[in-house]
């Protein structure tokens, strides 16, 4: 009871003072790090994703999609301090329109994805059409610079 009690109190703090000072003192560094465990947890998802797709293990493909898609709708916000570094390139920001609606569709698509796979199957579901990371990389990555 004391441990729940002094647990509750710990997330009260953090979600009371949390997110003022997240703005207030975040670093480039964080900023980085951030978008970069945005990208990785796509990655990973996408990866169990297929494990599940080709019957290597059983699993929720739509719970993947879901987690994908979830993770897409966020990570917009995530590049929109211009910081240069990890392997962003750039035009990202002398392009953010154009890139934030590829974030923004690759995050409706996926959604859209993860809802048909719900309700008639993953088998349907046409996943290299939704999973487009490539089409966004060719133009916003540069994994030559890390
Ligand atoms: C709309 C653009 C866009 C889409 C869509 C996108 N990415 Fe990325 N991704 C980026 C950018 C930009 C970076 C470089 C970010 C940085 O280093 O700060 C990146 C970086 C990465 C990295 C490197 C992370 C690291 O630093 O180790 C991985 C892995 C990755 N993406 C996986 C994916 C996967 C998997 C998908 C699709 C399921 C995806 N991305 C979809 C733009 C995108």
């Amino acid at each position: 009871m004391t441990a729940r009690a002094a647990c509750f109190g710990f997330v009260v703090a953090a979600v009371t003072t949390g997110p003022a000072l997240a703005e207030a003192q975040s670093t480039d560094r964080d900023v980085l790090n951030y978008r970069r465990h945005l990208m990785i947890t796509l990655n990973e998802q996408s990866a169990a994703l297929g494990m599940v797709l080709s019957g290597t293990v059983p699993g929720d493909a739509a719970a993947h999609l879901e987690a994908i898609a979830l993770t897409a709708s966020y990570a917009t916000k995530a590049f929109a301090p211009r910081v240069l570094g990890g392997e962003a390139r750039p035009e990202i920001w002398t392009k953010w329109a154009d890139f934030s609606r590829r974030m923004d569709d690759f995050a409706r698509k996926t959604a859209a994805a993860a809802k048909t796979a719900r309700s008639s199957g993953p088998q349907n579901v046409n996943v290299l059409d939704a999973l487009a990371c490539k089409a966004c990389h060719d133009l916003y990555r540069d994994e030559t610079k890390r």
